[in-house]
C-alpha cells in the first residue's frame, strides 16, 4: 500500500525531515585506509593432489584469502588471486604406490576435485592452475638453472637414507621414526606433524623406511643446498626488525625460533623420479624437492594468467601476501623470501597471515584416518549451503590458535544466528514493505534520536570492517558485519512498525525506510563473507552490486525504489541432519579402531629356503631373572634358562614389561644368534617376541608341556 499524500504538501516537519535526511546520507567517512600498494598478488597455499580438501584447509587459508580478495576488488584495487594444485608431493607418490596407478593419475583426479570444491564454494581464484604443467616445469626449472648459474647452491655429497630391500633412495616422507623433540613415534623424515618442528631425516630416532618396513642404511648420493646459513642476519633483519609489528605473534614467533636456532644448508634436490627434473647434467633420477618448486608454482600461474606477470612479482608497488596453514610457514616466510632474494629480481611478501590448525570435534583433522568434513559430502549433506559452512569456519577460525569445528556449533550458528539475525531480520524488512507499500521502498519523514543513532552506527561500521579485513581479522569483520544485523533486529523491534501502521503510517514508512537501508549495506558489507546469500539479497533489494567506497553512503534505496519477493536466505538445521553427521564421524572413529585392531600388518618379507631357516637354533626356555639396564628405558637384561645354559640376554621390552612381572615366564630364544654387545653387557640371544602393527609387544610362548631346551622348529 502507497501511503496516501507521502508526497503531498511540504510541511515544516517534511523540511526538518529532509534536511536530516541529507545530512547523515551525505558525509561518508573515508572507509579504508588508502593502500600504499598498486597492486596485489594474493596468493593461497597449493594443496597436495592426493585427496580432497576438507574444512580445515578452508577455515585455515582458502576463506579468509577469499575473503580478503574480495574485499580488494570492491575496493578497486589490482588484485589477482593465485590458487594451484601442488602435485609433486612424496605423498603423491605414497598413495600412488599404495593405488597401484601413477602418480599423474592420482594428481589428474584429485586436481579436479579439489577445483570443483573450491568453485563451489565460491573461492574466487583468478586462475586455479598445477604444477605438473609444463609452463610451471619450465618456470621452476628456470629459476633453478639461475641460481645454479649464479653458483648460489652448495654441492655436497651425503649420505642419504636407502632401503636396500627395494632399492632406492628414500625421499624424507618415505621415512618415519621417533620425533627427536617431542618424542612423537611417526614423525616423518622432514617435519614432524606432531609438535611441527621440521626435520632431517637423519635426525629420526629409529628410522624406518615405509617401503618395506626395514631400517634404511646411509648411503651418498650428490645434491644441490640452498646456503640458508648465508641468509640469516639478512632474514633476521628483514623478519625479527622488519615485521615485528605487521606479522602476525604466531607467524612471527614462529621464525624466531628457527633463526634463533639458526638455519643450515637446505637440500633443494631429491632422488626420485616424480617432480621437475634438475636441470643439470648428471643429475639423472633427480628432481627439485617439492618445497623448492612448490612456492615458484605461485609464479608460475601468474605466467599462465596474464603477460604482464611480471609487474604481479617484481614491481615493489606489488604487495605480495602468502595465505597459508601453520605447518607452511617456515617454507613461505624463510626458504621461499631466501630464494627469492637469492634470484635477486623478485619483491618478496609482504605479510604470511598464516592461521593456527583447526580442529574437528576435539581431534586433530587427519586425511590417513578420514577424520575430516570433506567440501564434497558437506555439499551432499546441506546443498546450497556454501555460505552456511563460509559463515561458521570464519566465526570459527584458528586465526590467533588451534580451533574447534563441532556440528553443534555448525547448528547452533546457523539457526541463532543466519536464521535468527540476519535472515530474519532482512525478510521481515522485505515482507512488511510487501504488506504495506506493495514493495516499494517508502520515503522517510522526520527522524527520531533512536533513527539517528542507528544510522550513525552504520557509517562506523564499514569503516570497522575494513580495518579488521586489512588486519587480517576476519572473525573481528564478520561480528561487526553481524552485529549490523543486530542492529537492524533491534531497531525494528523496538520501533514495531507492525504495531503503528493504522495509527501512524508516516512513521512505518520511515522505519522501514531506514530498515531497508540497513538490508541495502548488509548486501554490500557482508559480500565479501557470504557472496551466494549476497547475490540474493541484492535480487530481492533489486540493487546492483556496489563497491566498498559506497557502503557508508546511507542511500541505496530511493523513495519508490520497487523490491523483488522475498527469498528465503537460511533456513534452521534440524537435529536429525546434525545428528546424521555426528553419527558418521562415530563411524569414521569405529572403523578406524577396529582397523587399528586388525591391520595394517607388515607386508611379508622375501621368501628363504628350509635350509636357511634350520640354521636358527630356537630353544624354550624360562626367565629366571630380569633387572633394568641403567641409563636406558628400552632394556632388560634377562638371565634365561635355556636347558642348554643359563645366559644373558639383553632385550628391548622394558617399555612393556616390567622385570619383576616376567620372572617364571616360559619363552622362546634364539640361542646361536652371534653374541653382541649391548650397553656394555654382552648379549647372548634373543627371545622371540610377536609384535603389533600398533607396536605393542608379546611373548611367543611354548605350549604347555615343553621342557627348557625344547627344539622350536
Ligand atoms: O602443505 C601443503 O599442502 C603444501 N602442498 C603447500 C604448498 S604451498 C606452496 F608453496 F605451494
Ligand atoms: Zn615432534
Amino acid at each position: 500500500m502507497i501511503i496516501p499524500g507521502r508526497k503531498g504538501p511540504y510541511s515544516f516537519g517534511y523540511f526538518i525531515s529532509l534536511l536530516l535526511v541529507i545530512r547523515p546520507f551525505s558525509e561518508p567517512k573515508p572507509m579504508s585506509k588508502k593502500p600504499v600498494f598498486k597492486r596485489y598478488t594474493v596468493t593461497s597455499a597449493l594443496p597436495y593432489a592426493n585427496g580432497p580438501i576438507h574444512i580445515g584447509h578452508l577455515a585455515g587459508v582458502y576463506v579468509p584469502a577469499d575473503i580478503y580478495v574480495r574485499f580488494l576488488r570492491m575496493n578497486d584495487e589490482d588484485v589477482i588471486f593465485i590458487g594451484g594444485s601442488d602435485e609433486h608431493g612424496v605423498p603423491i607418490t605414497i598413495k600412488a604406490l599404495q593405488q597401484g596407478v601413477t602418480p599423474q593419475d592420482i594428481v589428474d583426479r584429485y586436481h579436479g576435485i579439489i577445483k570443483k570444491s573450491f568453485e563451489d564454494f565460491g573461492i574466487s581464484f583468478d586462475i586455479y592452475s598445477r604444477t605438473s604443467n609444463k609452463t610451471h616445469h619450465e618456470t621452476a626449472s628456470a629459476f633453478f638453472r639461475k641460481l645454479y648459474d649464479a653458483g648460489q647452491f652448495i654441492e655436497k655429497v651425503s649420505a642419504q637414507y636407502y632401503d636396500e630391500a627395494t632399492g632406492q633412495f628414500l625421499a624424507d616422507r618415505y621415512i618415519t621414526g621417533t620425533c627427536p623433540h617431542c618424542g612423537f613415534e611417526r614423525a616423518y623424515g622432514d617435519q614432524c606433524e606432531k609438535c611441527g618442528t621440521s626435520l632431517n631425516a637423519t635426525d629420526l630416532i629409529e628410522p624406518k623406511s615405509v617401503l618395506s618396513g626395514n631400517q634404511p642404511v646411509l648411503r651418498e648420493t650428490r645434491h644441490w643446498f640452498l646456503p640458508l646459513d648465508q641468509y640469516e642476519s639478512w632474514l633476521r633483519e628483514w623478519i625479527l626488525e622488519g615485521h615485528k609489528d605487521d606479522w602476525k605473534i604466531n607467524v612471527y614467533g614462529q621464525c624466531k625460533s628457527w633463526l634463533d636456532q639458526g638455519l643450515q644448508p637446505r637440500a633443494v634436490t631429491r632422488d626420485l623420479d616424480w617432480g621437475v627434473k634438475v636441470p643439470v647434467d648428471g643429475a639423472d633420477g633427480k628432481v627439485l624437492y617439492v618445497w623448492f618448486d612448490a612456492p615458484i608454482g605461485y609464479i608460475s600461474a601468474t605466467r599462465e594468467l596474464t603477460p604482464e606477470w611480471e609487474k604481479y612479482w617484481k614491481d615493489p608497488e606489488t604487495k605480495l601476501v602468502h595465505f597459508i596453514g601453520k605447518d607452511n610457514i617456515v617454507f613461505h616466510c624463510i626458504i621461499f623470501p631466501a630464494m627469492l632474494k637469492a634470484e635477486g629480481t623478485y619483491i618478496l611478501p609482504e605479510n604470511v597471515p598464516a592461521n593456527e590448525f583447526l580442529n574437528l570435534e576435539g581431534d586433530k583433522i587427519s586425511t590417513s584416518r578420514n577424520w575430516a568434513v570433506w567440501l564434497h559430502e558437506y555439499l551432499e549433506a546441506f546443498p546450497g549451503k556454501q555460505d552456511v559452512l563460509r559463515y561458521v569456519l570464519t566465526s570459527a577460525a584458528p586465526e590467533t590458535k588451534d580451533n574447534d569445528f563441532t556440528w553443534k556449533d555448525f547448528q547452533t550458528r546457523n539457526n541463532s544466528e543466519l536464521v535468527a539475525i540476519l535472515g530474519n531480520f532482512v525478510n521481515r524488512t522485505i515482507v512488511l514493505t510487501h504488506k504495506y507499500f506493495e514493495g516499494k521502498v517508502p520515503g522517510a519523514a522526520a527522524f527520531n534520536a533512536g533513527d539517528l543513532a542507528a544510522m550513525e552506527e552504520m557509517r562506523q561500521i564499514p569503516g570497522r570492517i575494513a580495518e579488521s579485513i586489512q588486519n587480517y581479522r576476519f572473525r573481528e569483520g564478520l561480528a561487526e558485519m553481524m552485529n549490523l544485523a543486530r542492529l537492524g533486529n533491534k531497531y525494528l523491534t523496538e520501533n514495531e512498525p507492525w504495531k503503528l501502521f493504522t495509527t501512524d503510517p508516516v512513521r512505518v514508512g520511515t522505519v522501514l525506510h531506514i530498515s531497508l537501508q540497513i538490508c541495502a549495506q548488509l548486501s554490500i558489507i557482508a559480500e565479501p563473507f557470504l557472496p551466494f546469500s549476497i547475490a540474493k539479497i541484492r535480487h530481492t533489494l533489486n540493487l546492483p552490486s556496489f563497491k566498498w567506497m559506497d557502503a557508508a553512503n546511507l542511500n541505496w534505496l530511493t523513495e519508490g525504489h520497487q523490491l523483488n519477493a522475498p527469498e528465503l536466505l537460511f533456513e534452521k538445521i534440524e537435529d536429525p541432519a546434525i545428528e546424521a553427521q555426528v553419527q558418521k564421524l562415530h563411524d569414521t572413529r569405529a572403523a578406524n579402531e577396529a582397523l587399528q585392531a586388525k591391520a595394517p600388518v607388515k607386508p611379508g618379507k622375501e621368501a628363504v629356503g628350509f635350509e636357511d631357516f634350520s640354521k636358527m637354533d630356537i630353544r624354550a626356555g624360562t626367565i629366571l631373572e630380569a633387572e633394568k639396564v641403567a641409563k636406558t628405558d628400552k632394556l632388560l637384561k634377562l638371565k634365561i634358562d635355556t636347558g642348554l645354559d643359563q645366559r644373558t640376554v639383553v632385550s628391548g621390552i622394558a617399555k612393556f614389561f616390567n622385570p619383576e612381572d616376567i620372572i617364571g615366564r616360559r619363552v622362546c630364544i634364539l640361542v646361536n644368534l652371534a653374541p653382541r654387545k649391548l650397553k656394555g653387557i654382552e648379549s647372548q640371544g634373543m627371545i622371540l617376541m610377536a609384535e603389533n602393527p600398533d607396536g605393542t609387544l608379546f611373548f611367543v610362548t611354548p605350549g604347555e608341556g615343553t621342557i627348557d631346551g625344547a627344539d622350536v622348529k
